[in-house]
Formats: C-alpha cells, sequence, structure tokens
C-alpha cells in the first residue's frame, strides 16, 4: 500500500520533532531546571557511569546531563530509528563506550544483566507505557542496578488523587495557555498526543511501585508543576 506524505514515518517524526523542538527551545517542560537538578546528584557520583537512557530521543538531553562525568558504559535506547540516528550525532563524545539500540526500553531491560549498572535515566518517555509495564519497569531497573546505583527519572506527573481526565484537561489549559510559540496545528497535534498516550502516575504512586520493585528511598530533585525529577536508590 502507498504511504501518503503525512504516514510516511520519516514526514511525521520529522514534523512531531520539529514541534518538540520548539518546546524545548521556549523550556516549556522545564527542560533546563530538571536536567540542573538531576545533574547535581549525577556528579556526586566519582566513579565512571555504566548507564541506560531509556527513551532517549535525540539525546541533546544526555549530552548536557552527562558532560562533567566520566562513561564507562552508555546504552541508548528508543524505539525511533530516526531519533537514534541524531542521537548518535550527539553522543558522538561517548562514541567508544555507546551502545545504541532500536528496541522497547522493557526489552532493553531485560538484555542488561543483574546488578551491572550505575545509573537508569529517562525523560518523558514512561508515561507512554501502560500502568503494569510500569511496574514491570521499575522492577527491570532494580534488577540491572549495582547496589549503591539509581533510577532518576524526569516525567510528567498528575497530583496525588487527580483522576486522568482531570489532569489531562489541566495540562492541555495550560499548553493553551502558557505555550505561546506554538501555532495552531501544532496544538492540535501536542492535544492529540497527549490524549491518546500520556498515562501520567502521581509521585506517591510511583513511589509505591519503587517499593514494590525492592527500592529503598526515593527523593525529589525538583518540581515544576507536572514536570517534576525524581531519584529512586537501591541501596541493597
Ligand atoms: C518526549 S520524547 C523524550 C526524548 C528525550 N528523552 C528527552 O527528554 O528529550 C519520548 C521518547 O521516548 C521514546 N519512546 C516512547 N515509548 C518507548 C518505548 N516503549 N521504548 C523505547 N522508547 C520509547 C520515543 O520514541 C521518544 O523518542
Amino acid at each position: 500500500m502507498n504511504q501518503t506524505a503525512e504516514s510516511d514515518p520519516i514526514t511525521l517524526f520529522r514534523s512531531n520533532w520539529a514541534t518538540y523542538q520548539k518546546l524545548l527551545q521556549h523550556n516549556y517542560m522545564f527542560h533546563h531546571e530538571l536536567v540542573h537538578a538531576s545533574q547535581k546528584l549525577i556528579q556526586s557520583i566519582d566513579r565512571p557511569l555504566s548507564l541506560v537512557d531509556l527513551g532517549c530521543g535525540d539525546a541533546s538531553l544526555s549530552q548536557a546531563l552527562f558532560k562533567n562525568n566520566q562513561i564507562s558504559r552508555y546504552i541508548a535506547c528508543d524505539l525511533s530509528q530516526p531519533a537514534l540516528q541524531l542521537a548518535k550525532e550527539n553522543l558522538a563524545p561517548w562514541s567508544s563506550q555507546l551502545e545504541l539500540n532500536c528496541l522497547d526500553m522493557l526489552e532493553q531491560l531485560g538484555q542488561i544483566p543483574d546488578r551491572s549498572l550505575d545509573l537508569v535515566f529517562s525523560s518523558y518517555a514512561i508515561h507512554h507505557l501502560t500502568d503494569q509495564s510500569k511496574l514491570a519497569l521499575f522492577k527491570e531497573c532494580f534488577r540491572v542496578l549495582k547496589q549503591w546505583g539509581s533510577f532518576v527519572l524526569i516525567d510528567v506527573m498528575r497530583n496525588d488523587g487527580q483522576s486522568r481526565n482531570n489532569y489531562l484537561d489541566q495540562y492541555l489549559c495550560m499548553v493553551k495557555n502558557d505555550w505561546v510559540a506554538i501555532n495552531s496545528i501544532e496544538c492540535t497535534r501536542i492535544t492529540e498526543h497527549v490524549r491518546g498516550n500520556d498515562f501520567p502516575l502521581s509521585p506517591s504512586e510511583y513511589q509505591s511501585l519503587a517499593r514494590q520493585a525492592g527500592f529503598h528511598k526515593e527523593a525529589l530533585l525538583d518540581a515544576h508543576g507536572f514536570h517534576q525529577a525524581w531519584a529512586y536508590q537501591r541501596l541493597s
């Protein structure tokens, strides 16, 4: 079957990616602050880092995040091959330690041996998973981390007790009112994406998943409304 220009995955990737880049440029999702807060924790780890970045996208964020760390192994995973192409360029400083894998993040974790990584990092990707897969992900993160390892999670989170519908209405109201640099086509694209694909949990629901998985401690690194950074520490 012939694909139309709009349904062609490369064209679709480019237009969605261009919209996402605009959100980054205007810092609408507080990447700048959340990366800075995560960086403080990550820079305090004074050994070469072995890590996996789940849903790395083009890895422009990770490039900034890890710039002052020594890296011994860097696994970058994303479902999108075009995104990984860009990640390859952005992660060039670590090319000899780098593995780029076009995989689902749970499948990626399944390929990593027990207690072999210092850090699992994921930014704005796991809210796409079902709640059951989120629990499976926390269990896998716990399994692959070394004793003192951490799972650093940047993502959208709803308020405790808030329904998904109420969250979606509030989030999209904020998009409409505050994200003034996006045009109406981009706004429609974001609305459809968020309504169809975003299933964020609240911080205490994530805490419950982390405890079920075996994590002993969590820390809020920074929060800007729905946009938050957390660290879950194995410590056992
Ligand atoms: C909003 S982007 C975030 C990219 C980057 N981490 C950042 O914060 O700028 C979400 C990324 O997660 C990827 N993704 C979504 N679901 C995934 C899954 N199940 N496994 C691997 N990657 C996934 C998408 O392809 C996309 O590149």
